[in-house]
C-alpha cells in the first residue's frame, strides 16, 4: 500500500496527502488546490512545510474556518483519515477541528507521530474511546479534544486517563465535553503533569473531586476550568493549594458546604462560581 514501493521519488509528500484527500468525501472546495499536477504540496491550502528540509510540518484544516458553533457547519471534511499520513513523519502541528468524522474513533496511528506538538481534534465528531496510543506523543504540548454534547454528535469518552501521564511536556489540556465519568483517576493523572498551564475539563461528567486531597503539585497551572460538572460535594481543599491560579471556573459545580479560604490564591484574577438555577 505504501506509495514508496511503486514510485521512486525522493519526497512523495504530495502523494501521501492525495491519498488522504481521496479518503475524504465532499472536500472539493476546501482542498481544491490539492491536485497531482502541482507537486509542491507546501503551497496547498492548509499545508505548510519546513523551508529548509521541505518536510510537511503543519496540517491546518479546521472546518468552517475554525468557527465551529454547531449551527455553522459548512465546509467540513468528512470521511476517513488515511494511514498515508503516517508517512509525514515530521508532522508537528495537526488541526482537524470542526470537521465531521461521523463518530469514528480517533485513529490509533496518530500515536505514531513522534514529533507532534499540537493536535486539535476538537468538535470533529469523533466517538468511542481516546486510544491510549496518544500517550506515545511525547512531544505533545497542546492536545485539544473538546467535543460537542449535542444530540447529533458523539461524545468522546475514556475509561481512564493513564495514557496522559507519559506526556511530560503537556502544558495545555482541553477535554471539555468528553465523558470522563469512568475516569476516577483523573486527579492523580493530572497531578503527574507538572508543566500544565491550562486545564479545561468543563462538562466532563466528573463526579469525584477527590475531597480528601489537600494539595497538588500543579505549580504552573494558571487556568483551571471545572465548570458544569455535577460534583455535589463540598469544594475540595486541593483547589486552594494551586497558588499559581489566575483563572478559576467552578460554574454550576453543585458544591455545598463552606468554601475554603482563597487567601493562598494570590494571583487569582478571574473567578466564576455561579450556580445556574434549573
Ligand atoms: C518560509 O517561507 C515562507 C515563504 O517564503 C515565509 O513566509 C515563511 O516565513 C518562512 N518560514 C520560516 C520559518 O522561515
Ligand atoms: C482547537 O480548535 C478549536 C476550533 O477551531 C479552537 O476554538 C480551539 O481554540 C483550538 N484549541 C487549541 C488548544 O488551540
Ligand atoms: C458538501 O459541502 C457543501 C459545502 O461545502 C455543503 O453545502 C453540502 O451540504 C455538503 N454535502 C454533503 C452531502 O455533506
Ligand atoms: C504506543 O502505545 C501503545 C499503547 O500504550 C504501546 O503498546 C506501543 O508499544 C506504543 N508504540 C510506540 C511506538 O511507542
Ligand atoms: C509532588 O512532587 C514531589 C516532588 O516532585 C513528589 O515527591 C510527590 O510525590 C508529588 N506528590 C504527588 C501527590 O504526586
Ligand atoms: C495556605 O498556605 C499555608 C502555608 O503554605 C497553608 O498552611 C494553608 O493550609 C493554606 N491554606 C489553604 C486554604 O490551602
Amino acid at each position: 500500500m505504501s506509495a514508496r514501493s511503486s514510485y521512486s521519488c525522493f519526497s512523495c509528500f504530495h502523494l501521501f496527502l492525495l491519498v488522504f484527500k481521496h479518503g475524504l468525501t465532499n472536500e472539493s472546495q476546501r482542498l481544491a488546490s490539492w491536485v497531482a499536477k502541482n507537486k509542491d504540496c507546501c503551497t496547498w491550502s492548509g499545508i505548510s512545510c519546513d523551508n529548509s528540509t521541505g518536510h510537511v510540518h503543519h496540517i491546518h484544516l479546521p472546518g468552517s474556518d475554525g468557527h465551529c458553533d454547531i449551527l455553522s457547519y459548512g465546509m467540513t471534511l468528512k470521511g476517513e483519515i488515511s494511514h498515508s499520513l503516517l508517512d509525514l513523519k515530521q508532522l508537528k502541528h495537526r488541526d482537524l477541528s470542526c470537521n465531521d468524522f461521523g463518530g469514528i474513533q480517533v485513529p490509533k496511528f496518530i500515536g505514531s507521530f513522534q514529533n507532534l506538538r499540537y493536535l486539535n481534534l476538537s468538535y470533529s465528531n469523533f466517538g468511542e474511546n481516546i486510544p491510549p496510543q496518544l500517550g506515545n506523543l511525547s512531544e505533545l504540548h497542546v492536545p485539544s479534544l473538546e467535543s460537542f454534547h449535542g444530540p447529533f454528535y458523539e461524545t468522546t469518552n475514556m475509561a481512564n486517563m493513564k495514557w496522559l501521564s507519559t506526556l511530560g511536556m503537556l502544558h495545555h489540556l482541553d477535554m471539555s465535553g468528553m465523558d470522563l465519568s469512568k475516569a476516577t483517576d483523573w486527579l492523580q493523572v493530572i497531578n503527574t503533569l507538572p508543566s500544565l498551564v491550562q486545564l479545561h475539563l468543563s462538562g466532563c461528567e466528573l463526579s469525584n473531586l477527590h475531597m480528601y486531597v489537600l494539595s497538588v503539585n500543579l505549580t504552573s497551572l494558571s487556568v483551571l476550568d471545572l465548570s458544569y460538572n455535577d460534583f455535589n460535594t463540598p469544594v475540595s481543599q486541593w483547589i486552594f493549594s494551586v497558588t499559581s491560579l489566575v483563572s478559576l471556573d467552578l460554574t454550576d459545580c453543585r458544591f455545598h458546604g463552606p468554601i475554603p479560604s482563597f487567601r493562598n490564591l494570590t494571583s487569582l484574577e478571574l473567578l466564576h462560581i455561579a450556580e445556574m438555577i434549573s
